[in-house]
């Protein structure tokens, strides 16, 4: 069987006496669009903090590719580009002057693969110019491009669609499937609107407070509905 990319094992957080995050195990395929579906509240953004190293698990491990952040974790992270917060930009600068920044950064980053990954958010007429012109939907792309840029397994957002419109989400969701299925990238997203999930995503994971409370592959969820009923009773509470 072909190795996970994310594998999340009995993982606990707990700060102070509260269980942010109790047992949660699931793990991703390469190139599959994974959500993460909850609630304000829940425990999402915890849940990738500690899979990108900005928190430690309290119990559990993550591995990404095979790796643990715990024992592993310069092995780990270099699989990894992502948006947990909104993404660093210089509005000052131009897209492409932002990319350069970033990828003197990273190292490993050539002109060819700049302008394949510019080519690939659809921002290639607008590259030039100062991001301050644009609009959320074209920064969030410019996010994706500076998480793409050195090449990940795995991309990593955290409610990327909060604050864009209908057509910037549809442009976003475009986006992402494209690199999942053409690059063979791994996208773990975040959400709390189970519509947008099943557009976008191949399987999701539903959390409630700190808890794992379903896993289910989106072919079995359209065949079958009490996924949709189970989310309204918990959210109901
Ligand atoms: N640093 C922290 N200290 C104490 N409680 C926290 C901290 N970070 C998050 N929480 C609490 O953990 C729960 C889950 O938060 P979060 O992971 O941000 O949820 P979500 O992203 O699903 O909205 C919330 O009740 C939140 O108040
Ligand atoms: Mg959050």
């Amino acid at each position: 069987m072909e190795r996970a990319t994310v594998q999340f094992d009995k993982v606990t957080k707990k700060i102070g006496k509260k269980t942010i995050i109790d047992e949660i195990s699931f793990s991703i395929a390469p190139g599959e669009v994974f959500g993460l579906l909850g609630p304000n509240g829940a425990g999402k953004t915890t849940a990738l903090r500690m899979l990108t190293g900005l928190m430690k698990p309290t119990k559990g491990d993550i591995r990404l590719c095979g790796y643990s952040i715990q024992k592993d974790f310069e092995k780990a992270i270099q699989h990894v580009g992502a948006i947990i917060e909104n993404p660093d930009l210089y509005s000052y600068l131009t897209g492409y002057q932002n990319l350069i920044h970033f990828a003197r950064m990273s190292g490993k980053v050539n002109k060819e693969r700049l302008t394949e990954i510019i080519a690939l958010v659809g921002l290639a007429e607008a590259i030039n110019d100062k991001v301050k012109t644009y609009s959320l939907g074209m920064r969030q792309r410019l996010g994706l491009a500076q998480a793409l840029l050195h090449s990940p397994s795995l991309v990593v957002l955290d409610e990327p669609t909060n604050g864009l419109d209908p057509a910037g989400i549809g442009e976003l969701r475009q986006y992402l499937k494209k690199i999942a299925h053409d690059e063979g990238v791994t996208v773990l997203v975040s959400s709390h609107l189970l519509s947008e999930m099943e557009l976008l995503c191949d399987g999701i994971a539903i959390i409630q407070k700190g808890k794992i409370l379903q896993i289910q592959k989106m072919q079995d969820i359209v065949k079958n509905s009490t996924l949709e009923e189970h989310f309204l009773e918990v959210t109901d509470r």
